[in-house]
């Protein structure tokens, strides 16, 4: 049994080109970073920064973002080189099936689609949250059981992703327009905060700027971090362990960039565009949330920021309550993106999982009329709708991070793999000092990924575990990589 049997590069891109499953292109670098800005900027900086802030970084959150935007920004080096040799549907997938074999590949696809899946569902619940908020303002109470906190059915979430559902059908082109005007009222909102906040920035409100270390409760059994478990360690608020424990978490606000690679196959030169798209919407939310958290923070003293809606709760405490209603709105058009952009890149690494047979290849074909994989991305909205109606927020949001840090492991492992496999290969583009960054990049996100909790890791190894049975039970037996007449037809 050869589970490591690879699909060589030029076979990945070769299957690209038959017309049956052939995905149109059409997508530009300027497309790309929108589309990496779009799916980056959303609940992480609209609703985690205060409670990081508040609980563990204070002023310093700051530094935990540029702390987690050094991590991204090491696996988004790989990542880029990755995607400009293997210009591909399907991101980290593809590129682990061309460098470390079919069933790494199985696996990490199988994790992005807990990644992605989740993380849209989770998503379209927080934007749930902020539409019912909204409505609440202006008189208009949606009923508690379905929306808010703790509704039975959470039936906004459900409609958000049944619109997109419906949007991406209609074609890529389409939906890179729709995101295209999301972003800009997303990003005018983001700079009213730091623009409009800096005029109520006090001084105090910096010092201390990394307040000093407290001993948290210790949490006990599986809701403690791993690494806490594992050596010991109690669990600390502030000073410096704050905040790169801060910085574990609001990672999540930097998940997305690895998504631009999933479309590089739709990308009219993506041995160019797709590194620039990834780096440059990666940079440009960096800075973006530095300078947020650093007004925010300047806005409010750390201990009096909301932990659900910081952003716009700073504005009504220093009595500018309309300011309030805008960055609301804001947040509402940048969460649709950010769920919008989850969809798609999930519809793309579950087309390139059929195409290649570990999943039904039936699934896998393009709808001629609007040039989609239209019957996979009803599957996906479907199940995510599902997912929407009936998950809540918190926990699920760490197996997303948890999910995405492997991928992110992998990659940079495979980076080193591919230069030593195929040094032949053109790489449009190609990470420094290898193979010190990727090694780097790898311990960084395992550091963050020890950071989670020990529950979170046993829901990730049982989702796995279901995709290692599926694997063997189903995609071996199917996967075209086995049958190598099949390769000859494209
Ligand atoms: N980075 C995305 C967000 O913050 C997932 O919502």
């Amino acid at each position: 049994m050869d589970i490591f049997r690879t699909k060589t590069v030029e076979q990945s891109i070769r299957d690209t080109e038959d017309p049956e499953h052939q995905l149109r292109k059409r997508l530009t670098a300027t497309d790309l970073t929108v589309f990496g800005i779009g799916v980056i900027v959303g609940t992480g900086i609209f609703v985690l920064t205060g409670q990081v802030a508040k609980e563990l970084a204070g002023p310093a959150v700051a530094i935990s973002f540029i702390v987690a935007g050094v991590v991204c920004g090491l696996a988004a080096l790989c990542y880029a080189e990755f995607a400009s040799t293997i210009p591909v549907a399907g991101s980290a997938y593809t590129f682990s099936f061309a460098t470390l074999g079919e069933f790494p590949a199985w696996i990490i696809g199988w994790d992005l689609l807990l990644e992605l899946a989740l993380a849209a569902a989770v998503v379209s619940v927080g934007w749930s949250g902020y539409v019912a908020s909204m409505l609440s303002s202006i008189g208009l109470d949606l009923p508690a059981s379905i929306a808010g906190e703790n509704p039975v059915v959470n039936v906004p979430a459900m409609l958000i992703v049944l619109a997109l559902t419906v949007i991406l059908v209609a074609g890529i082109k389409l939906s890179s327009r729709v995101n295209l005007i999301l972003v800009i009222t997303k990003i005018a909102v983001v700079l009213l905060v730091i623009v409009a906040g800096l005029f109520f920035v006090k001084a105090a409100n910096y010092t201390p700027f990394i307040p000093e270390a407290v001993a948290t409760q210790r949490v006990e059994g599986l809701k403690a971090p791993l690494i806490q478990l594992l050596f010991g360690i109690t669990p600390v608020a502030f000073g410096v362990i704050g905040i790169f424990s801060a910085a574990a978490i609001v990672f999540f606000a930097f998940i997305g960039f690895d998504i631009v690679a999933t479309a590089a196959e739709e990308t009219i030169e993506p041995q160019r565009d797709v590194p620039r798209g990834i780096l440059g919407s990666l940079a440009i939310c960096t800075v973006l949330y530095v300078a947020v958290s650093l007004v925010v923070v300047g806005m409010q003293r750390y201990t009096e920021l909301s932990t659900s809606a910081p952003l716009s709760d700073a504005f009504t405490a220093v009595g500018h309550a309309w300011l309030a209603t805008i960055i609301s709105v804001g947040a509402i058009a940048g969460l649709t993106t950010v769920v919008l952009v989850l969809l798609l890149g999930q519809t793309r690494v579950l087309f390139a999982m059929c195409r290649d047979g570990l999943l039904p290849r039936s699934l896998a074909t393009v709808n001629p009329r609007f040039g989609t994989p239209a019957r996979l991305t009803i599957i996906i909205g479907a199940v995510t709708m599902a997912l929407a109606g009936f998950v809540s927020f918190g926990e699920l949001a760490e197996l997303v991070n948890i999910g995405t840090l492997f991928a992110f492991v992998v990659v940079s492992a495979g980076v080193i793999v591919l230069r030593k496999t195929r040094p032949d290969l053109p790489r449009a583009f190609k990470a420094p000092l290898v193979p010190l960054l990727p090694i780097l990049s790898v311990l960084a996100c395992l550091y963050l990924m020890l950071n989670l909790p020990a529950q979170t890791w046993v829901r990730f190894l049982v989702w796995m575990v279901i995709g290692v049975v599926l694997y063997f039970t189903y995609g071996y037996w199917h996967s075209r990589t086995a049958m190598p007449w099949q390769k000859t037809r494209s």
